[in-house]
């Protein structure tokens, strides 16, 4: 398999719809107008040289090494800034600009380091080839004058390093950080010869404001900057393109490699979410797939105090089939069930849920998205239609209005933040509403027009207040309304929200957010142009999460904001396949594409092709899993790629019912938390392991492919086929294709899915049939999928969870940008240097109260449990607000999350919490005992498997 060369084309493409045609070496050419001379020369088959100019940045001209002549005009124009003009006549190797293009190459080498043979970095670069496009023999000039040869090299980035000496200050880098990251960390220093390239205030990269997305290596032509992985491993030699695993963008890699290992990532260009942009994680925090760590064979153990033993995957097998079949007879059919995972493929979760249906025989299964975004499938499927974002990224391009809510993309969602900041960087207005300060708030070059700095808990109502100033000032879209929504409902939505208690004055009061902002919100959302929502789990993970979503689809539609590019109401979903996970049916009370399991017309479908009765009960929750554990009632249980021991809230709740069941299987790369209370660890595999394909936040199924055979011996998706026939299901799959044709044939909304059309188009966003063969970027475009649009009245109701005077502040949790979840993952990378720990964001005036420092250890109590962590006293949380994120299991910050749930869908009210903080010395006696239990739990017996 070759290494995948993209083209670059010099310049990015114009849009312009009108097309010139202009002749370049005597080849004739019809490209857009706007088109720079050196891409349609690329269009027409003539490499230019080149080293300042490349397609993901606009042209620059400095290095002035893609000279030509145009016939009819003097000098030499660089052909990188010189726009195509009908008729032209350009001749690109004459022997005038071959001259010049020596020359200039001259003055590069003689100041360059000689090392083409002997470096990993110099061989292949770009600046390589341009001296080989010039036919360079020799270098008048030698390198004994003044040069920048001893400059020393910037290693303190783990993932990448900076040699000044290769350094051409083409300003690549310094654009890439401007334009594709939108950062703004790097900067041309001094002049002339003297000028060189300083990240931050001339300091480490590591210590810079750089994110280390990578956007300035990629740029890089010379090798300057470059992966450490190059330096170390050498040039890769073939590359397979696949889909990030962390985040819910879905970025697409071309996964650069040596036999079966990974040199590098390499964000594609032609990926449809990214453009071939990348953050930290996807780019560089892959190590964890090869990490000493990992798990590769299968174990057993009888007790969860015992050690684990190395058996035989057969020996495992068929213990996890004997055992759910015998807890099945002793306690009934519903004394089991599974959860899926929204890290595996489609393919995978699909099976899950099946062998769960068709071979458990009831609908005991759930997803790690009852604790994310379970609400937004409510909330959009009953105001709109469908349980997922309305629009593509590419649409924030003809956004004007962007609100942000309950999303901290710049951290969570990074590639779609930097597009984000782009459009705003064009001029969009900005409005965030986040307890904290986030990022996006005030960065370089980016200004929220309204930060609405929310009391926690309170979404639904500042969402009222704004409806009520869109319906009382007269903001609403009336045509659009009265064409395209139910006009009872909103009549009675209408009547509502103008209500006196729902004024901004009003609001206020609970919110403490100043009525004077809450109305200039409103009035910007309603009437800045074309307005998009995005959304994360600072919206979901609440009491009123459901209402919230249908709030915000109220007054998307109220505005006439969906339908449109540069409009709707877009979820920022966690992980990478979290919305594959519930589109394959991993609710139990879904089918998949979220079809009620009581619906015989679609229970009919899957007893048809699956050979089975199927069960029209809905099945069991995963809080309902583990309360029916502990009454007994709920025995068994089957997790595939969840770590619902550091993730679910209410911890100690958690692991009541895990240590209650008689039988747990864990399924994971790792000895997670949950599978200190397994009797079997089934290995698993890799994204970079498996074929299959993830679905993104805007509904993009991207294909996965694997780059190396699987480190345990199989796909997951090959495991649950064991099981499956080890309890007598009798399923041949032989490719995840064959998965995804059974997925295709069942589900109308992927009906014209196949991993030909992927293969063919790259990506399609669902629904993709024979109304839509290529899918569908923009959804409800003329009417909504359920027919007219619903509003719904939406009374703010204050959660339960109140501040006191025993637990006096507010806790609200997240993440940050280099770390992933849980951290399994990214722990195990140097992502870590970022992100040792869990700190407790705390505001000066607070932590003064209680005679706290930062970096001091603080007590986080609340009336779930208490765990210990570091301060860092910060304003970007409001007074009365704490923050922390849960990335680390040592932390536990689940531990004080409490059991209230949203009403609909019991996702967990993660992001209110009433606690306690008060100084202490170090981890709390209840992590001391974790900590011991978790290290007696973890002993592997090494007796090797027979
Ligand atoms: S580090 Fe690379 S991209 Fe940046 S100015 Fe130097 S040669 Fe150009
Ligand atoms: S933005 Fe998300 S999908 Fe893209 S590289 Fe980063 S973690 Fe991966
Ligand atoms: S590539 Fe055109 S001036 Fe550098």
């Amino acid at each position: 398999m070759p290494l995948i060369q993209e083209i670059d084309y010099g310049t990015p493409p114009s849009s312009a719809d009108t097309m010139v045609t202009l002749t370049i070496d005597g080849y004739e050419v019809t490209v857009p107008e706007g088109t720079s001379i050196m891409r349609a020369a690329m269009v027409a088959g003539v490499k230019v040289p080149k080293l300042c100019a490349t397609d993901m940045l606009s042209a620059f001209g400095s290095c002035r090494l893609c000279l030509v002549e145009i016939e009819g005009r003097g000098g030499t124009p660089a052909s990188c800034t010189t726009p195509v003009a009908p008729g032209m006549k350009v001749s690109t190797t004459t022997d005038r600009v071959r001259r010049i293009r020596r020359g200039v190459m001259e003055l590069y080498l003689s100041d360059h380091p000689r090392d083409g043979f002997t470096s990993p970095v110099a061989g292949s670069s770009e600046f390589a080839e341009a001296a080989g496009l010039v036919g360079l023999r020799e270098v008048r000039y030698g390198t004994g004058g003044v040069n920048h040869l001893d400059a020393k090299i910037d290693e303190s980035n783990p993932y990448f390093q900076f040699d000044p000496a290769r350094c051409i200050v083409c300003s690549r880098c310094v654009r890439a950080c401007e334009e594709v990251q939108g950062t703004f960390a790097l900067t041309v220093e001094g002049r002339g010869f003297a000028s060189k390239i300083v990240a931050g205030q001339d300091e480490p990269f590591l210590t810079s404001e750089c994110v280390s997305c990578g956007a300035c290596v990629q740029a890089c032509p010379t090798g300057s900057l470059i992966e450490k992985s190059i330096v170390e491993v050498g040039q890769p030699e073939h590359s397979v393109v696949t889909t990030c695993g962390y985040c819910g963008v879905g970025c697409n890699f071309k996964a650069e490699m040596q036999g079966d290992v990974v040199v590098r990532m390499v964000p594609w260009k032609d990926g449809k979410a990214n453009h071939g942009h990348s953050c930290v994680k996807g780019r560089f925090a892959w190590g964890y797939a090869t990490h000493p760590d990992r798990m590769l064979k299968p174990m057993l153990r009888e007790r969860i105090t015992d050690p684990w033993r190395e058996v035989s995957w057969d020996e495992a097998i068929a213990r996890v089939a004997a055992e759910f079949r015998r807890i099945q007879a002793a306690h009934g059919r519903g004394a089991v069930g599974a959860i899926t995972s929204s890290r595996c493929t489609d393919e995978e979760t699909y099976l899950v849920q099946k062998l769960v249906r068709a071979g458990f025989g009831n609908n005991n299964i759930d997803t790690c998205a009852r604790v994310c975004h379970s609400p937004t499938g409510y909330g959009l499927k009953t105001t709109l239609g469908t349980s997922a974002g309305t629009n593509d990224f590419d649409s924030v391009d003809h956004t004007d209005v962007v609100l942000v809510i309950g999303a901290n993309p710049t951290d969570g969602h990074p590639v779609f933040a930097s597009h984000l900041k782009r459009r705003l960087r064009e001029g969009a207005k900005l409005i965030v509403i986040d307890p904290r300060r986030i990022d996006l708030v005030r960065m370089p070059h980016v200004e929220a027009t309204c930060h609405l700095p929310i009391r926690p808990g309170t979404n639904v109502a500042v969402l009222d207040a704004m409806a009520h100033v869109i319906v009382t000032e007269g903001l609403l879209n009336e045509a659009y309304v009265r064409e395209r929504c139910e006009p009872d409902a909103f009549a009675d939505w209408a009547a509502f929200v103008s209500e006196p208690r729902n004024s901004p004055e009003e609001v206020e009061k609970v919110s403490g957010v100043p009525a004077a902002l809450i109305r200039d919100a409103a009035r910007l959302y309603a009437t800045g142009g074309r307005a998009a929502i995005y959304y994360g789990l600072g919206v979901t993970e609440h009491s009123q999460g459901s209402t919230a979503v249908m709030g915000l689809a109220n007054l998307a539609m109220a505005t006439g904001n969906i339908g449109f590019p540069g409009t709707g109401v877009n979820p920022l979903r966690g992980q990478n396949n979290v919305q594959g996970s519930c589109d394959m049916g991993s609710f139990p009370h879904e089918l998949p594409a979220y079809r009620h399991i009581s619906d015989p017309g679609v229970r009919a479908i899957y007893e048809r092709v699956w050979g089975v009765t199927l069960d029209p009960e809905p099945g069991l929750r995963i809080p309902n899993m583990l309360d029916a554990a502990q009454d007994g009632s709920f025995r068994a249980l089957y997790v595939q790629g969840e770590d619902i021991a550091q993730s679910d809230p209410d911890t100690r709740h958690v692991t009541a019912g895990l240590e209650a069941m008689e039988f747990v299987v864990v399924q994971d790369l790792f000895l997670n938390e949950t599978a200190n209370y397994a009797h079997v660890f089934l290995p698993g595999s890799t994204f970079l392991e498996k074929d299959g394909t993830f679905i993104n936040a805007e509904r993009r199924i991207n294909l996965v492919r694997k780059a190396m055979a699987p480190k345990n011996g199989f796909g997951d998706w090959q495991i649950t086929q064991k099981i499956a026939n080890a309890l007598g299901l009798n399923w041949h799959y032989r490719h995840p294709s064959e998965i995804m044709d059974e997925i295709a044939a069942t589900t109308p909304s992927f009906a014209g899915v196949s991993y030909a059309k992927l293969e063919e188009l790259g990506s399609v966003q669902w629904p993709c049939n024979e109304q839509a063969p290529e899918g569908t970027p923009v959804m409800h475009v003329g009417h909504f999928v359920r027919g007219k649009g619903h509003f719904v009245v939406t009374e703010y109701i204050p959660t339960d969870e109140r501040t006191g005077p025993r637990f006096p502040l507010l806790l609200t949790t997240g993440r940050i940008l280099s770390q992933y979840n849980v951290g399994a993952q990214t722990r195990r990378t140097a992502n870590s240097l970022w992100h040792e720990e869990d700190l407790l964001e705390i505001h000066p005036h607070d932590a003064e109260q209680r005679g706290i420092r930062d970096g001091d250890w603080v007590r986080l109590a609340s009336r779930s449990g208490e765990t210990s962590l570091r301060a860092r006293i910060t304003d970007r949380v409001a007074p009365g607000v704490v923050y922390t994120t849960f990335h680390h299991p040592d932390t536990q910050a689940n531990v004080v999350t409490t059991d209230y749930s949203d009403w609909a869908t019991n996702c967990p009210e993660y992001k209110v919490t009433a606690v306690q903080v008060t100084p202490t010395n170090g981890l709390s006696d209840w992590q001391q005992e974790y900590r011991d239990f978790a290290a007696l739990s973890r002993r592997v017996e090494v007796v090797p498997a027979k």
